[in-house]
């Protein structure tokens, strides 16, 4: 029997959008350094529509994946969305493939928010994230702009993506920030103190990279022993550690294959001992 994502329990962003906690980044069917077209983008679309059928209901994507083919593909493979919730990004422009610069000019972040609204085919993005705050901007600026944009129905939440405790703070006096989306993983554990914040605030901490861009999934990687005490792979095992690390977790992996994603969705079945949870800690 394939396991579902329904184990990892569910999360609800901003006290409202409820999301099974163990979700999907499409940021990896997309051409190479996620720039263009999937070689294959039948198959690209065969991983977006067995989300549901694993019980997904959560994909992050951004304007920038592609530019623009994550959110198309999305659209073309799920349109109309059901239960699925997408949270979009906005504010990071791309000059070629790997290349990627922040513009977090007013008009700039509205155009992407009423793009990905045609994109995507909605009326309100459900969650929508400036995917980095751009220092060349006052930031303040920047925040005024999503706040504008949730006002006038065009985006239900709002969050933030690369930001310091700091950061939070400041853009939590001009709106709900409802998720943080900060790099965290088993051994890249920078934002720690970021995740201590949500936590303790209730804010959904989205943490990119859950699987060190397939370096956790390696033969031999940190966890492996355990993971084979529950016949499992070290990726699984390193999801579940997330998903017990904190009740705000809400992991993403990416992948471009169908058996990947059934992999990583079985994460969610596993149940990690307190003694494998000391042991997983002290890895990073
Ligand atoms: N906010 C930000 O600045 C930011 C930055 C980066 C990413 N993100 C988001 O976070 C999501 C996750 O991060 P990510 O995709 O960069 O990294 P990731 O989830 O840590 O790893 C994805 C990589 O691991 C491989 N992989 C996935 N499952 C596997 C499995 N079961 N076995 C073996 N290899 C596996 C994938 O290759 P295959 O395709 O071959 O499976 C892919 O290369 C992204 O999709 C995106 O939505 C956000």
């Amino acid at each position: 029997m394939t396991t579902t994502a329904t184990g990892s329990g569910t999360f609800k962003i901003g006290g409202d959008l409820e999301v099974t906690r163990l979700g999907y980044g499409a940021m990896r069917i997309l051409g190479e350094g996620v720039w263009g077209p999937p070689k294959d983008p039948e198959a690209a679309k065969a991983v977006l529509r067995r989300l549901p059928e694993l019980g997904v209901d959560f994909i992050d994507t951004a304007d920038a994946y592609g530019p623009e083919i994550s959110e198309q593909l999305i659209h073309d493979a799920l349109h109309p969305y059901g239960d699925i919730k997408i949270a979009t990004k906005a504010g990071f422009t791309r000059q070629g493939p790997g290349r990627w610069a922040p513009v977090g000019r007013p008009e700039y972040l509205r155009q992407c928010a009423e793009l990905s609204l045609r994109r995507l085919e909605v009326e309100t993005l459900d969650l929508w994230q400036l995917h980095r705050i751009d220092a060349k901007v006052d930031r303040e600026e920047q925040f005024a702009e999503l706040k504008a944009l949730q006002d006038e129905g065009k985006v239900r939440h709002l969050g933030l993506s690369e930001v310091t405790i700091e950061e939070i703070e400041a853009a939590s006096k001009v709106f709900e920030v409802t998720t943080v989306q900060n790099q965290f993983n088993l051994i890249d554990r920078k934002s720690q103190d970021v995740l201590d914040y949500c936590t303790e605030k209730g804010i959904g901490f989205i943490p990119w990279n859950p699987l060190a861009i397939g370096k956790l999934n390696e033969p031999g990687a940190p966890g492996a022993d355990i993971a084979a005490a529950h016949d499992a792979t070290p990726g699984q095992i390193a999801l579940a550690w997330l998903l017990q690390r904190s009740p705000v977790m809400l992991p993403i992996p990416g992948t471009s294959s169908i058996e990947h994603l059934e992999e990583n969705v079985a994460a969610a079945g596993i149940r990690l001992t307190d003694d494998e949870i000391a042991t997983l800690n002290a890895v990073a």
